[in-house]
């Protein structure tokens, strides 16, 4: 089965671009801002919050990286302009970590400053493992200056509780999540049951300690895990939530906002889209044998027997 999904996986990426964002719509608000903004207030009618992610990878200069950071802050102008109940999640090579770790710092500082003026927050993305320390660390220096600053961490590292016990003495505000890129065996455990019981170690050391915690995940064990622990450790409303990503899971989003916990939506939007939706469909190949599916019976009913896009 693993070998089959890979290959549909393989299949999708040799699609053309057109047909992959005719799926991968579902995970993306949209190209602009603006449609960001759209998905955003009809979340926030319901009573759920966002956070706002540009899309973009790792950035090769200066000049693109400063772009980056300037949408950031076009971002957050719109969240105080539409009063908006959102943050901010960033990716730190999209704001120059590959090129100069100093850059990338202030760039970020300039970020979090500007959010800090509009009672907002900046969450740092987790990427792969060659930038987790990094990640840490500017992380670590924002939070001398700023208490509006928090990172996500990954617990399908080994290392992740380790850096759980060494965040905490910072009071960190965290996103914890299973972690979405493939890592090395030596690094990162790749079981389902062992990923799930490392988050659950990672939770309630977060809890014990008083922090502020994200709960990022789709997967029902692990949230219902979580209400059991909240309920038994007695965790006000105020030191969590849940998170999902945009266009997963509707059903459960709507349970946890029914249960009258806060969640919040991770919205991504940019013309950036296709490296993150084909992660989206990694993690869901059943989305992917879908498009591959679709797009077959779409040739057959057209009798296309070529396509150009
Ligand atoms: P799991 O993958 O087991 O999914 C549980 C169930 O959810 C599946 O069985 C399926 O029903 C559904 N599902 C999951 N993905 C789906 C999809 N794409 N389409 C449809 N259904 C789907 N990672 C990272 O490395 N760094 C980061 O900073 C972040 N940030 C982040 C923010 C937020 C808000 C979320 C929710 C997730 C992240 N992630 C992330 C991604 C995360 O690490 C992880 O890869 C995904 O959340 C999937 O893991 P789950 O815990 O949901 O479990």
């Amino acid at each position: 089965m693993k070998f089959i999904n890979q290959f549909i996986v393989y299949l999708v990426k040799i699609l053309p671009k057109l047909i992959v964002h005719i799926f991968a719509k579902r995970y993306i608000a949209g190209e602009t801002l603006q449609d960001a903004i759209h998905v955003i207030k009809a979340l926030n009618a319901k009573g759920i919050v966002a956070t706002i992610d540009v899309l973009g990878e790792a950035t090769r200069t200066k000049e693109e990286a400063e772009e980056e950071k300037k949408e950031c802050i076009r971002v957050l102008e719109k969240i105080d302009e539409n009063k908006l109940a959102a943050h901010l999640s960033v990716k730190p090579t999209s704001l120059g970590l590959t090129i100069d770790k100093d850059f990338c710092y202030k760039q970020i500082f300039e970020i979090v400053t500007k959010a800090k003026e509009f009672h907002t927050f900046v969450r740092l993305d987790m990427e792969n493992s060659p930038y987790t320390d990094a990640t840490f660390e500017l992380h670590c220096k924002l939070r001398k200056d700023f208490d509006n600053v928090g990172v996500a961490v990954q617990s399908y590292l080994k290392r992740t509780i380790d850096d759980v016990r060494n965040l905490n003495k910072e009071h960190t505000n965290y996103r914890l999540c299973k972690g979405i890129y493939n890592e090395p065996k030596e690094i990162a455990y790749k079981d389902k049951q062992t990923i799930r019981n490392n988050y659950i170690e990672a939770l309630k050391l977060m809890l014990d300690n008083s922090n502020y915690v994200g709960i990022a995940t789709h997967d029902t064990y692990l949230l219902n895990t979580a209400y059991k622990l909240i309920k038994e450790k007695n965790i006000p409303e105020t030191m969590f939530e849940f998170q999902m990503l945009y266009g997963v899971t509707d059903h459960l989003r709507d349970k946890i906002n029914a249960d009258g916990y806060k969640i919040r939506i991770y919205v991504p939007y940019g013309v950036h889209w296709y490296a993150y939706a084909l992660r989206r469909m990694q993690e869901n190949p059943e989305i992917a044998w879908f498009v591959v599916k679709s797009l077959f019976s779409f040739i057959k009913k057209r009798k296309v027997k070529s396509w150009h896009f």
